[in-house]
């Protein structure tokens, strides 16, 4: 069964570690995702973007196929099914269809206008149980068509927000999503400290995690964030495992063909990918 994220990231925030949030694109991602988690002791969140969505063929779809996979692939560890960067209408959309977290991002908006919203999402949120993160400063690069331009939160702002019954926040600290340019100066762990210090006990969520070195995931962890989502990374692992499959002519050889041996290699690179990601971030074993 799905859960909220709350308990996970509480406990996360208490424990000093992060928990993955991981973006789905389809079958062979989800399932890659889930048996992982299982594997690694390890509490997942799912991610879905508003295209991602759309490319699945709808929330409902998602739903479906995820709690068809919890109970056929007997998944036990805590997976939260959650809407990545939201609008206001793509997360009643998904309240409706059963995910069990959501984000609004209204970062883009006046920061009177992102609290009026996230203030209505939260009591929607409160009264069906779900998670809601919201965000604070845009994380920079290109997802989905929404651009950002990598900014720093103000950590006042981040105050109000955290105050309205968020689950977790995402605050900018100059991340940006797909892979860092060569001249990126590097997180801000001044903002960062800054947001913390504003915020308390509350989960902080660090969006951008492909490609963020090491050992600045960990002064981030250490910093209070509790969640750390990753998309671009698993798909350039599917991507290089594919061509190399393609590339060794092994779709020409016997029934090489076939869907299920095609995607394999891609799906055990995404695999690979994200319990490297679970190990570094601290989660595995804390089901
Ligand atoms: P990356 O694609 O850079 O890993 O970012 C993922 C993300 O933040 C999803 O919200």
């Amino acid at each position: 069964m799905l859960v909220s994220a709350k308990e996970m990231l509480q406990k996360a925030k208490a424990g000093q570690y992060a928990v993955g949030q991981f973006n789905i694109n389809n079958l062979e991602w989800t399932k890659a995702i889930l048996l992982t988690a299982q594997e690694m002791n390890a509490p997942v969140i799912l991610g879905v973007s508003e295209g991602a969505g759309k490319y699945m063929g709808g929330y409902k779809t998602v739903v479906g196929m995820v709690n068809g996979l919890l109970e056929g692939l007997n998944i036990t560890v805590p997976v939260a099914l959650h809407l990545d960067h939201g609008s206001y209408e793509g997360a009643l959309a998904c309240v409706e269809a059963g995910f069990s977290s959501i984000m609004f991002d209204g970062s883009h908006y006046p920061i009177e206008e992102n609290i009026e919203k996230t203030k209505e999402l939260v009591a929607l949120a409160e009264q069906k149980g779900l998670s809601l993160e919201a965000e604070v400063g845009a994380i920079g690069g290109e997802e989905d068509g929404v651009v950002g331009s990598g900014e720093c939160a103000d950590p006042m702002e981040c105050k109000a927000i955290a105050e309205l019954g968020v689950t977790m926040l995402a605050a900018g600290i100059g991340n940006i999503h797909g892979k860092y340019p060569e001249n990126w100066p590097g997180l801000s762990f001044e903002t960062l400290a800054a947001v913390q210090e504003q915020t308390g006990s509350m989960p902080l969520v660090l969006h951008g995690g492909t490609g963020i070195p090491a050992d600045m995931i960990q002064k981030a962890i250490s910093l209070g964030v509790s969640k750390i989502n990753v998309n671009t990374e698993c798909q350039l692992a599917f991507a290089a495992a594919t061509r190399q499959y393609i590339e060794e002519g092994k779709d020409l050889q016997g029934k090489g063909f076939d869907p299920r041996k095609l995607l394999a290699p891609g799906v055990e690179a995404i695999k690979a990918t994200v319990k490297e990601k679970m190990e570094l971030f601290g989660c595995v074993n804390k089901a």
